[in-house]
Order: structure tokens, then sequence, then C-alpha cells
């Protein structure tokens, strides 16, 4: 695992943008697999920037997403269809963008189906993570054991919480998500993880020097032979210590 402790969150945004830009160019047709939240906005301002300057092309690139919240269809404002639309497809060529369906009406059944997109495409060649203050990526939460596939997820207080700010209400976030699992996330060729701001300081150390474990998800990732985590001045305060 390597770590990037970058002067700020735009150092990080470009930085990490260049490495999507970079596969994008040796790979034109490649699987990025892409992920949601208030962190990597900057990084895909990045991106339709390069694209506007024509130094990137996503005509051939295929997308798969981390997450969907349960019940959310993709015209709602907080779905993460309307996410990922919003920040990144609607300014960009794209043509092949997968996420969850949160309004299927077997759940368990959209899983499968997603699992099998992601198989289909010969598997993610990068993946971009947030990480929760809770040490979640995607919606992967604290738990026993680590989840393999993609599948439907209750989501802890501490994560409506953190998602309450985007939301009218507490009642209104959704209790539940749809997720690829920490498997589906471990094959992915390459993991890129950003993380900024205090409030992520105890998780990105738990992360690098804790114990490996499924009640810090992102501790898995030390297993993984390509993880680069970009963090700023303050999610990495701990490390320097
Ligand atoms: P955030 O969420 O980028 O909004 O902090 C990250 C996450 O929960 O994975």
């Amino acid at each position: 695992m390597k770590v990037v402790i970058t002067k700020d969150y735009t150092e990080m945004c470009k930085l990490a943008s260049r490495i999507f830009a970079a596969e994008i160019t040796l790979k034109p047709d490649c699987v990025l697999g892409l992920a949601t939240g208030s962190t990597p906005v900057g990084m895909y301002k990045e991106l339709v920037e390069m694209y506007n300057e024509h130094r990137v092309d996503f005509s051939q690139v295929k997308t798969v997403n981390l997450d969907e919240y349960a019940g959310l269809s993709g015209d709602n404002d907080q779905s993460y269809r309307y996410f990922m639309n919003h920040n990144l497809f609607d300014h960009i060529n794209k043509e092949n963008t997968n996420v969850p369906n949160g309004t299927a009406a077997d759940l368990e059944a959209e899983c499968e189906r997603y699992e099998q997109v992601v198989a289909s495409m010969g598997g993610v060649d990068v993946q971009l993570l947030g990480i929760g203050n809770n040490g979640h990526i995607a919606f992967n939460e604290p738990c026993e054991e680590f989840p393999e596939k993609t599948h439907v997820v209750n989501l802890t207080q501490n994560t409506i919480e953190a998602n309450a700010r985007f939301f009218a209400s507490m009642d209104d976030v959704p209790k539940k998500a749809l997720t690829m699992g920490i498997g589906t996330i471990m094959k992915a060729k390459k993991i890129v993880l950003l993380a900024n701001g205090a409030k992520k300081a105890q998780t990105i150390y738990d992360t690098v020097y804790g114990p490996i474990t499924p009640k810090v998800p992102a501790s898995i990732l030390r297993l993984h032979p390509d993880v680069t985590i970009f963090v700023d001045e303050e999610a990495g305060a701990l490390l320097k210590k």
C-alpha cells in the first residue's frame, strides 16, 4: 500500500485524476470503478476539465459504480445515479455507465445481476474509493466478516448520520443500500482511495496501521498488491506521528 500525503484537497484531486487519465490513455476501453460522496467531486471536476481540453476520451470507457441507495430511483437527486450524471457523466462522452438499480423489484436479484455485469466486463481496471468515518468502503460497513459479493446492506447509524446532511430530515435518509462486496472490490487490478479532512484521520490511521479486520473494512486493502491512498494533511495527520 502506497500512502501519499498531499498539501490539500486540490492537489489530492489532481494527482488522483492523473491516474485515471493515464489508465484511459493506455487502455481506451478500460473499466473504471467509480465512487460517490463529497470526496471524489474535485477529481471528477479535473476529469471533466481534461475532457474539455481534449486530453482524455471516454468514448470506449466502461464504468461501474460501487453502490446505490435502496428505494431511490435515478431521477431522485439524492440517488448515486443522479450524483454521477450530475458530477461526471453529463459532462463527458460516456457510453457505458453502470450503477446498481436501487428500485429493482427484487434487490437480491439486482445484486446478482450487478455482480455479473462487473464480471462480464472482465473486472475493474482502476477502482476509486472514498472511506467512511467508520472505515467503510463502498457501503461495506464494519461487521464480523468481510462480505464477498454485491449485496444488500443495512446502513449503520454512523453512516445514516453522516449522510443526513444531504437529506431534508433523518427520516428521509435511506436505511438500506446495494453495494459491491469487499471481494468484488479487491478483484480490481488497481485501487485508489481518497480521504480528506480531520474527521477521516483516525480511520485512515486504523486502515494503514491497525489490525486487518472487518471492523475496519478498509484495512483489507493492505492485502491488495496495488493500492494508493491519497490523503490531505488533515486526514493524514495521525500517520505523521
Ligand atoms: P464522503 O463519503 O466522501 O462524503 O466523506 C465517503 C464514504 O462514505 O465512502
